[in-house]
Order: structure tokens, then C-alpha cells, then sequence
């Protein structure tokens, strides 16, 4: 047989790269399989196979039209059609929990699923019950638990008070079973509301692997996310995450649900929140504050009191901001400490800040304020353990740092925010005037704010003095004589 010339051998790959080909895709490891199989040959996870999917075409230059009837019929309609189809459907359904309908985008929405993830102990567990109690009175709620018995559900139950007379309870940790009774398989009819405490406890039969499983998780997870696409069920959801950040827990589920709520709390406090870390239904980072007491989870309605642990008189080093969480403005304390260092690399320290944009601060201080930090030690801390992740921080931290320098005392109803920019300017934020009208409702008499976030009409109970450069700011916040008389140190 004469050898096949190199060219001609190259088309013929071609052509076999062009050709459509039914292949299974893994989960896990996006490995490519001709035949389904339990297990994965490439990184041997089971269950992790994909039905038939194709690929091929578009890989070569010249597809190959022939094998079009390869393609599986798809389906389309308009987009106007499908809006509504979901206008009878899409009504939220409150959870009777008000800060917790605000961190959902206004309830639940029916037909999707909701992942409440937290440490062992935080009180998921009681905010659920709270749920299904306060939509039990009215509709159909089936709350299944894998964790507690019957019985504790129940001396739970009655410790928070409150109504249960729809609300179904199952000690199950079998999935099919949930599903079944879910699908108007017991004598409650089928609910409006499901709940499933935890994911870790639940398994499928036809899965293999142990509950709490990589596999068992996302299999039973996206069991519930069928249900409830198809039942249009609201479905909540309970996962623990472990304090290390949990690499087998809900993180891995973030993407099958449609949103992810985290329950959080500093060490020590009975204070928690909830926070919208997904949401395809409202605004994400939303929060929502609750307080643990005897008889469950309060709602805090003003969460901005939490963090004003200040004193009254003034004090160095703190000041209170104006930062907003998700849709509505908050106020907390900023504070800051510089002391010289012993070390030859001076120590940053930043907690719910970022330690880079920190360092940006202070070498806008050096530079456009004449304040130098490089021999200082630098720790700034946001009051209260919560994250600020917009550079609204810049201008009040930066006062702080330079307050904590100079020894000068910030008054206490003085509120500041903005941020700074690499020139030295104070660059303005968004929603300056809701922040302004925020803080004098608590009862702040002075702002500083940036130049253009003044208010067009003046907000009532409350002096806004506007600063474009970071020198003035630190002269209008800590008076002109002490900017030059720093201490020495
Ligand atoms: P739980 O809801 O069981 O937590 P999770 O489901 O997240 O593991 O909450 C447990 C903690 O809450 C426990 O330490 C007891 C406390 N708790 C109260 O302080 N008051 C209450 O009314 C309830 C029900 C629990
Ligand atoms: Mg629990």
C-alpha cells in the first residue's frame, strides 16, 4: 500500500474533528466520555456523567452539515409570551420574617430555591421553623427535617410560639420520600412552601456515596431544583458551612440554586446576619439583621444602632460613616490607631477593610496631606465585624488615622464618607443625600462629605460642610491648628 501523503492524512483529521460526535460530559472534571458510565475515567467521581451532549462541530474548519439531525429539536417561544406565562406566577411569597423578605428581593419566589448557608449553631435551623410557622398560617408549609426528631422540632416549635396548623413536619432524610411527600404524598396536600434541613443529611438511594457527599449534595440539590421548577414550590434550603470556609458544603452549590443566602455572626454576639451572597431575584449583598433571644430570631429594624456602640464624648481615632448594605444606608464606626514601630517593615492591619486600598489611603495622606505613617504601625477596624467593600471608607478612615496621629479628639455627632482618589481629591459617592438624611435621623448634626454629594436642598437638622481635597478634610474634621502642631512621636 503506497503511504498516505502527510496532507492528505491531515485532511482526514479534519474532517473527523469536524464530524458531530455524542459525547458525555463529566461534572467534575469536564473530561470527555464516547459511552455513559457510573464512574468517570479521567478523575473517577461517580455519578458525574452528563446525558449526551454534542460536540464536534465548529472544532474544524469545515463542519460537516450532514449529521444536522444529530441535533436535538429545540424549542424557543417569545419573550413577551413567557413574561406572561410568569405574571400570574411570579407573586413573592413572604417568609413573615420582614428582614428576611428584604435580603430575598421583597419573598420568596415561587418555583425556586433558596440556600440558607451558616456554621453548626447559628440559628438556621430556628429561622427556618420561624419561616414555616408564619407561612403556616396560612398556607400549606411541609418542613422536613434530617437532624432533629419530631419531638424537638415540636418543644422548638412551641418555644417560638406562634401558629403551626399548616405546617407538615417529616423527621426524613431519604430525598425520594421528601420528594414524594412534597409531590401531595400525605395527607396535607401538596405545600406551597418546602423546606429541608439540612442538605447534608439528605441522600438518593440511586446515588451510591454517603449523605454529606460531594456527589449526594449536588445530586440531591439538583433533585430539588427539578421539583421545583416543575411543581413551582418555593423550596428553602438549609447547609452548614464549616468555619474554614466549607469546601464540600454550599459553596459548591452556589450555582445549581437560584439564591444563596449566609447566616453570619461576630464571636460573642447575638446579634447575626443574613446576607444575599446570589440572588436571581433581587439585589445581592443585601443584609438583614436578627438578634437570638430565648423565644428565637428578633428582626432588628434599625441595624444601624448595632454598630454605634460609640461613646458619647469625643474621641480619638473614631468616627462614624455613612456605608450602605445592598438597597438601604448604614451607619457605623470606623477606627483607627497609629503608634511608632519597633520593626523595620511597619505593620497594616486592616478588619473589614481592604489592607490594599489601605495602603492607598495612607500614601494619599503622605503625599497630598503631609501626614506620614511609613514609621507607624496602622491598624483601622471597622466596628461590629462587618465588611465594607465600597471606597465610601477612604475619607472617614483617613480622618481617623490622622486624628489617631495627631492626638486631636473627633467630635461625636460628626458623620463623614467619600472616597479618595490618587490625586488627593475627595471623589463622591452614591446616594450622598440618602446617607446625609440617614444620619440626621439618628441624630448626627455634622457631615463631611465630598463637594459634589452636597444636597440640592438642605436636609433638614443637620450641617454638611463639602470638602474636594483630602488637605481640607482633614482640617475641617480636626481643626487647622492641629494639622500643624502633630505630635511628636
Ligand atoms: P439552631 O437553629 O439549632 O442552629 P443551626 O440549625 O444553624 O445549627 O440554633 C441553635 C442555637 O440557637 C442554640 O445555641 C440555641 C440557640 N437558640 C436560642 O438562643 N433561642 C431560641 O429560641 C432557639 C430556638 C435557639
Ligand atoms: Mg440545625
Amino acid at each position: 500500500m503506497p503511504p498516505i501523503h502527510p496532507d492528505l492524512a491531515e485532511k482526514g483529521r479534519e474532517i473527523a474533528l469536524a464530524r458531530p460526535q455524542l459525547v458525555h460530559i463529566c461534572e467534575a472534571c469536564q473530561g470527555e466520555s464516547v459511552k455513559w458510565q457510573g464512574q468517570c475515567p479521567h478523575c473517577g467521581e461517580w455519578n458525574t456523567l452528563s446525558g449526551p451532549t454534542i460536540v464536534g462541530a465548529g472544532r474544524a474548519t469545515k463542519p460537516d452539515r450532514r449529521n444536522n439531525a444529530l441535533v436535538p429539536a429545540a424549542s424557543a417561544s417569545t419573550l413577551t409570551d413567557a413574561i406572561h406565562a410568569v405574571g400570574t406566577t411570579a407573586e413573592r411569597l413572604s417568609s413573615g420574617i420582614g428582614e428576611l423578605d428584604r435580603v430575598l428581593g421583597g419573598g420568596l419566589v415561587p418555583g425556586s430555591v433558596t440556600l440558607l448557608g451558616g456554621e453548626p449553631g447559628i440559628g438556621k435551623s430556628t429561622l427556618l421553623l420561624q419561616v414555616a410557622q408564619a407561612v403556616g398560617v396560612k398556607r400549606p408549609v411541609l418542613y422536613v427535617s434530617g437532624e432533629e426528631s419530631a419531638g424537638q422540632i415540636a418543644l422548638r416549635a412551641q418555644r417560638l410560639g406562634g401558629g403551626y396548623d399548616n405546617v407538615q413536619v417529616a423527621t426524613e432524610t431519604d430525598l425520594e420520600s421528601v420528594l414524594s411527600l412534597a409531590h401531595g404524598g400525605n395527607e396535607g396536600g401538596s405545600p406551597t412552601l418546602l423546606i429541608v434541613d439540612s442538605i447534608q443529611t439528605m441522600s438518593l438511594a440511586s446515588v451510591p456515596n454517603a449523605a454529606g457527599s460531594v456527589t449526594q449534595l449536588r445530586e440531591c440539590t439538583a433533585a430539588l431544583v427539578r421539583h421545583a421548577k416543575t411543581s413551582g414550590v418555593a423550596v428553602l434550603i438549609a447547609g452548614h458551612v464549616t468555619k474554614d470556609g466549607a469546601i464540600a458544603g454550599p459553596r459548591m452549590l452556589e450555582h445549581l440554586v437560584d439564591t444563596v443566602l449566609y447566616f453570619e455572626r461576630d464571636a460573642g454576639s447575638r446579634f447575626r446576619r443574613v446576607r444575599a451572597a446570589k440572588n436571581r431575584f433581587g439585589a445581592a449583598n443585601e443584609l438583614g439583621f436578627f438578634l437570638m433571644q430565648e423565644n428565637g430570631l428578633r428582626e432588628v429594624r434599625n441595624p444601624s444602632a448595632i454598630f454605634l456602640a460609640r461613646a458619647p464624648q469625643a474621641v480619638i481615632g473614631s468616627l462614624v460613616m455613612v456605608t450602605r448594605d445592598g438597597t438601604r444606608p448604614l451607619l457605623v464606626e470606623v477606627q483607627a490607631l497609629v503608634d511608632p514601630s519597633r520593626l523595620s517593615g511597619p505593620r497594616r492591619i486592616a478588619q473589614g477593610i481592604d489592607a490594599g486600598r489601605l495602603a492607598m489611603v495612607l500614601a494619599v495622606l503622605h503625599r497630598y496631606a503631609g501626614t506620614e505613617l511609613q514609621q507607624h504601625d496602622v491598624f483601622a477596624n471597622v466596628v461590629g465585624g462587618l465588611e465594607i467593600d465600597e471606597p465610601a471608607w477612604d475619607l472617614p478612615v483617613a480622618i481617623a488615622l490622622a486624628s489617631s496621629l495627631r492626638d486631636v479628639a473627633l467630635p461625636p455627632d460628626l458623620v463623614v464618607f467619600g472616597e479618595l482618589g490618587l490625586t488627593g481629591e475627595v471623589r463622591p459617592v452614591t446616594f450622598g443625600e440618602e446617607r446625609i438624611r440617614e444620619a440626621a435621623k439618628l441624630g448626627f448634626r455634622r457631615a463631611l462629605v465630598p463637594q459634589e454629594n452636597l444636597p440640592r436642598i438642605p436636609v433638614p437638622g443637620i450641617e454638611v460642610q463639602g470638602v474636594g481635597r483630602i488637605d481640607t478634610a482633614l482640617n475641617a474634621a480636626l481643626g487647622r491648628a492641629a494639622t500643624v502642631q502633630s505630635r511628636n512621636v
